[in-house]
């Protein structure tokens, strides 16, 4: 499905009925990357992946743009959805971006999923990473990010033994354009540091990261789950970074198991 909001086309797709759940991709893939969750979990819950701006079937809006769009983006997209509140999960880019949607719209987070993300601000030698990044990306394209992504979004096992996996991820890196990547590597590299906000975050948290996580590895996960009021952890063995497409089964369990008991919690 598209929409048009804040001037540009946004993608999504919208499946099954009851407490809406909303996935929020990782830097720099699409909606895709959450079939299996889609497929396993929207017999039970109302399932809505988003293409952020800049992927997939997305619009990629021209100039500057920052991780607090894309949180109004979503909070745009729940109100044209008519939804008040929902459970909202993110992965990596797609934490970093609820917690900016977070210190805006408390009020629209039913609870929390913050997977294999981090807290902190990127450091100075970070910044200049996603500098080079950006370079290689216009001079070389997408599938040059593909190469030096895919190392650090799967674990070397998956890389050698499953590439169907390697394809899939690859697909979605090279179908991205190169300005939505290059935006994004700019929009991640000013982010404000998000670790004040952990103690004031009073929605139910789950925090999940794979355990092979180099980009953000189980230290930062045990920080933000320490950090955040009654959060619980999960760490998925044999998974690096893209923890849901690397242990599918496992991650939709984490969640669902999660979602199941937020009747028992109080919300936000
Ligand atoms: C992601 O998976 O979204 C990225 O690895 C995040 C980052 O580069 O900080």
């Amino acid at each position: 499905m598209k929409t048009q909001l804040n001037g540009f086309t946004l993608a999504y797709s919208d499946k099954g009925a009851g407490l809406p759940i909303v996935f929020l991709h990782a830097f720099p893939l699409n909606r895709t990357m959450w079939r299996a969750q889609e497929e396993a979990l929207s017999s039970q819950f109302r399932i809505i992946t988003i293409d952020l701006r800049g992927y997939g079937e997305s619009d990629a809006p021209p100039g500057h743009h920052t991780l607090d769009q894309a949180a109004e983006d979503v909070r745009t997209l729940l109100d044209h959805l008519a939804i008040q509140q929902a459970v909202l999960v993110g992965l990596s880019m797609g934490g970093y971006i609820l917690f900016a949607f977070y210190r805006k719209y408390a009020n629209r987070v039913k609870a929390l999923v913050l997977a294999d993300t981090r807290a902190q601000a990127d450091t100075v030698e970070g910044k200049e990473g996603r500098l080079q990044m950006a370079q290689v990306a216009y001079q070389k394209g997408s599938s040059a990010i593909a190469d030096i992504m895919i190392p650090k979004l799967l674990s070397p096992a998956t890389i050698r033994t499953k590439p169907e996996i390697v394809q899939m991820v690859r697909t979605m890196i090279e179908g991205n354009r190169v300005s939505g990547i290059t935006a994004d590597l700019m929009a991640m590299a000013e982010r404000p540091d998000s670790i004040p906000l952990l103690t004031q975050i009073t929605c139910p948290t789950q925090v999940i990261v794979g355990e092979l996580d180099q980009a953000t590895p189980p230290s930062d996960a045990k920080l933000m789950a320490e950090q955040i009021p009654r959060a619980r952890l999960a760490i998925i063995p044999n998974a690096a970074h893209l923890a849901n497409f690397e242990q599918p089964d496992m991650f939709t369990r984490i969640v669902r198991s999660f979602v199941l008991d937020l009747a028992e919690e109080r919300n936000c």
